[in-house]
């Protein structure tokens, strides 16, 4: 759906020269809830800004549903700018128009026709929950009712995608998953690509399909948020997963409360239908290993159940081999924390 490639971007200034993108591709699935995460000053904003050419990429393209954004000038980039919808941290509402005039506004600058204008907005209004508000002015409105009226705008000219830089990040956390619903259900029902731009894990926990780590300026890691959550690469990445998991205890601790020595300390991960499987009441039948457990954890990826234990190990070296071809062959994922201490 969206291919970008080698995109590079340098802000030129009287203060010098800064390198905001550098070597980005990302290709980005057809009705994904695509991550993008990174620290301050990562580069998240320049990336969202470029995909719909807000912002001149310095180098590289960026091709959306076939056609390349880079090449396009003038009207046709208009048009093709309203197929990619976009929503803010602070709403950038027009406080002089009504919520009502507010989401019609993108269409009158479409020039549709004012009885389609006031249907679509009917059903726009009614799409994000706010059909009592019409009529009233931003200033009267909730941060997550200006949101829900930021979301009707940008989807009031059908776009294919949708780009959110950090929509959530001026909400409180019940506001923020109300929204972040909203746009599940967009994206189930209008089968809508949306790109999420965020600082926060836990967004990308309650509503990704795929994520994408940004740090200074590269693309560090990315792909689908199971993989990037068990098994992250990078040292950002594996802060950002703690940071929504803190279940790492430090191997100090693991080691007092581990029994024996000449053990196994292993953590394995669980995910969906897995989680709920009685593995460790297998293990420990089928090897005649015994299994003590040290630290557990369970929460959700999306709607997966998703889950950790650490567990320490024993056996001979031959039950223990055993376990871990077990584990294995049941596709549990397992990482070896220390082996024979
Ligand atoms: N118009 C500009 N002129 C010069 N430098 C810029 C400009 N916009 C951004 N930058 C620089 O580019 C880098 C990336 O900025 P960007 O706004 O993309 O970061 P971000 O990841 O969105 O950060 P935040 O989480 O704080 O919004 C920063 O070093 C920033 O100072
Ligand atoms: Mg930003």
């Amino acid at each position: 759906m969206i291919q970008i490639e080698h995109l590079e971007k340098t802000y030129t200034s009287k203060q010098g020269r800064v390198t905001a993108l550098q070597e980005v591709s990302l290709h980005i699935p057809q009705s994904a809830i695509y991550g993008i995460i990174g620290l301050s000053g990562a580069g998240k904003s320049t990336l969202v800004r470029c995909l719909n050419l807000l912002e001149q990429p310095t180098s590289g393209r960026i091709v959306i549903g076939g056609q390349d954004l880079t090449r396009l000038s003038g009207k046709d980039l208009r048009q093709a700018r309203q197929k990619i919808g976009m929503i803010f941290q602070h709403f950038y509402l027009l406080q002089s128009r009504t919520v009502a005039e507010n989401i019609a506004f993108p269409l009158e600058l479409a020039g549709v026709s004012k009885e389609e204008i006031v249907a679509r907005v009917k059903e726009l209004l009614s799409l994000v929950g706010l059909k009592e508000k019409a009529n009233v002015y931003p200033s009267q409105l909730s941060g997550g009712q200006k949101q829900r009226v930021g979301i009707a705008r940008a989807l009031a000219t059908k776009p294919q995608v949708l780009l959110c830089d950090e929509a959530t990040s001026a909400l409180d956390p019940q506001t923020t998953l109300s929204i972040l619903n909203l746009l599940r259900d967009i994206n189930q029902r209008l089968g809508l690509t949306i790109v999420m731009i965020t600082h926060e894990m836990k967004v990308i926990k309650e509503i990704c399909t795929d994520v994408a780590v940004i740090h200074e300026a590269r693309i560090v890691e990315q792909g689908p948020i199971e993989s990037v959550f068990i098994r992250p690469q990078s040292e950002i990445a594996k802060q950002f997963v703690s940071s929504v998991f803190p279940n790492e205890m430090p191997p100090e601790l693991l080691r007092e409360l581990a029994a024996h020595s000449n053990s196994e300390l292993i953590r394995i991960h669980f995910v969906g239908s897995r989680a709920s499987d009685p593995v460790l009441t297998d293990l420990v039948r089928h090897c005649k290993v015994q299994a003590n457990i040290l630290y557990g954890s369970i929460d959700h990826l999306r709607a997966t159940l998703f889950g950790s234990l650490t567990l320490e190990l024993l056996g001979t070296p031959e039950q223990l081999a055993e376990a871990h071809t077990y584990l294995q062959n049941r596709e549990v994922q397992v990482e070896v924390i220390e082996r024979g201490f």
